[in-house]
């Protein structure tokens, strides 16, 4: 169980609203409460903050922003202390604009060594076209030019130019980076974009049927020699992978046994709310891993995404999951609907054999911020996509600590992006113990995952009718049973209930409820020897 913090909007501990590394320590019980193995942390490192961290200008130090180095080793030593590891993030795709390495490419020359580092290319024709028709994931093109009229990558913001991995002084800067932290005692790295480090040689065009920048073969003999490196480490360290890629079979890839030991299961993400997909979804992915024999890895929310409480309000999205941000003047999902449907299918995930990943403040319920004012935005994508992509600041609000005082507890300042009013009702004290709370569904579901080690069971189907999802943990005698229909069902009678995602009545399973049931116990009947 990996609980996501994204430092900027955890705990601001001096003040200036924004979160930071003392601020996390500081919360740090909340999560050994919660019952969670690890924290991955987003990126701390110094940065102009142009993508929110993702454009790193030193791999190696702390944003003053987020604290000092000196805050990061008491950050690790009080998880540790308390039992959890800790994932850091590398972003190995590309750094930032001001990292040292680029600002010496602009004042290169063309085929320096300086520019090697980097994807640096003439343009087309007469030098005015770009290198090639890639866009950039924030929208516009991949390529911007340079004073001397080359053109360099960017596949995300102009701020993030993309480094040549073929170079090896990129391989044994990024080599000497993990070890930098590895050495201060992390237990493993979230890798950014791992599927884009290796582009197809050349540089071609991109078209319908080919994507020559995403998840090129090359890119697993990096991990290869990554998965070394820490090998080499004392203890258990992992390595997860971040690859929004084509297909499950691509997926599993990255987690062939001497390759990395997670990847970020987005299917799963993205499924639609619908008992025939998720089936389908949880059946794939299992096989694909079990194929290459590592463990699956499941997750509903993250900093990029809507908010799972918000994406599954959405009443018209039954075929397609739109990951976009949603504003003033969209289309609002039903909020009472979507918590109810967030807790059912985070009681399913966390039922499912492997390992699972938590985004901070869904143990609260948050919802999406679906009515930020456009003017406060800050992702690049909202303006790259000349405003027509709201982007993720919805999800990425700072959490709510208190049901009183100034940002209900995140810090003294003024939060970088405004909470909004439901936030109150969903601080941690008070859902701390309210039988019915989101929070405690979550205690209560990670308590008894741990318990019975459901991480390691084995999932088998049981029949059940098209809008649901029923399958037995067959070693631990565990049933979970999913409704995702319009009526109730009736359950089992040899079982009761260890675990509803929404209380039931006598009426059977609710729709948009999960249930966790194991064998009834047997009433105590005392026999003619007095026996029991
Ligand atoms: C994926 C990260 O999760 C996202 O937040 C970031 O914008 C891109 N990679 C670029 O680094």
């Amino acid at each position: 169980m990996i609980y996501q913090i994204y430092p900027r909007s955890w705990a601001d501990s001096d003040g200036d609203g924004v979160g930071d590394l003392p601020g996390i320590t500081s919360h740090l019980d909340h999560l050994t409460d919660l019952g969670v193995d690890a924290i991955w942390l987003s990126p701390f490192y110094p940065s102009p903050q142009l993508d929110a961290g993702y454009d790193v200008a030193d791999y190696r130090g702390v944003d003053p922003l987020f604290g000092t180095l000196d805050d990061f080793d008491r950050l690790v030593d009080r998880a540790h202390a308390l039992g959890l590891r800790v994932i850091v993030d590398v972003v190995p795709n590309h750094t930032s604009a001001e990292h040292p390495w680029f600002q010496d490419a602009l004042l290169a020359e063309a085929g320096s060594r300086e520019r090697a580092r980097y994807l640096f290319r003439d343009g087309r024709d007469d030098g005015e076209t770009p290198p090639n028709n890639w866009p950039s994931r924030f929208g516009g093109p991949a390529w911007t030019r340079v004073a001397d009229g080359q053109w360099y990558l960017h596949l995300f913001d102009v701020s993030q130019p993309d480094l040549d991995w073929t170079n090896p002084e990129v391989q044994a800067e990024f080599e000497s980076i993990l070890r930098f932290w590895l050495d201060r005692g992390v237990d493993g790295f979230r890798v950014d974009v791992a599927h884009g480090l290796v582009k197809e040689a050349g540089l071609p065009d991109a078209t319908d049927e080919t994507l020559p920048m995403w998840d090129q073969p090359g890119v697993h003999e990096i991990y290869r020699g990554w998965r070394r490196l820490i090998d080499a480490y004392e203890g258990e360290r992992i390595l997860c992978a971040e690859a929004w890629v084509e297909s499950g079979e691509a997926l599993a890839r990255y987690v062939r046994v001497d390759e990395m030991h997670h990847s970020f299961n987005f299917r799963f993400l993205t499924t639609p709310w619908r008992a025939d997909l998720l089936r389908a979804t949880i059946d794939d992915s299992l096989r694909q891993a079990a194929a290459v024999g590592a463990p699956q890895t499941w997750v509903l929310s993250n900093h990029d995404v809507v908010r799972h409480a918000t994406r599954l309000g959405r009443t018209d999205a039954t075929d397609v999951v739109d990951t976009t941000g949603i504003g003033p003047g969209d289309p609002q999902p039903d909020p009472v609907l979507g918590l109810r449907r967030a807790r059912a299918a985070t009681a399913l995930m966390l039922a499912l054999p492997g390992s699972a990943y938590l985004y901070q403040g869904e143990e609260l319920g948050l919802p999406e911020a679906t009515m930020l004012p456009d003017e406060l935005r800050q992702d690049p994508t909202w303006r790259r996509s000349g405003h027509t992509d709201r982007g993720r600041d919805g999800c990425r609000i700072p959490v709510p600590w208190s049901t009183e005082g100034p940002s209900l507890g995140f810090g003294s300042g003024r939060p970088w992006l405004p909470q909004p009013p439901e936030y109150a009702d969903l601080a941690p004290d008070r859902q701390r113990g309210a039988a019915d709370s989101t929070l405690e569904l979550y205690r209560r579901l990670l308590a008894q995952r741990r318990a019975h080690r459901l991480g390691t069971a084995t999932l088998r189907w049981v029949e059940q009718p098209d809008d649901v999802i029923a399958f037995d943990l067959v070693e631990r005698d565990i049933t979970v049973v999913a409704n995702l229909g319009s009526a109730p069902i009736d359950l089992p009678h040899d079982r009761e209930v260890l675990i509803a995602s929404t209380p039931i009545g006598a009426r059977g399973l609710p729709p948009d409820t999960t249930v966790w049931l194991s064998p009834r116990a047997r009433p105590a009947v005392a026999s003619s020897h007095g026996r029991v």
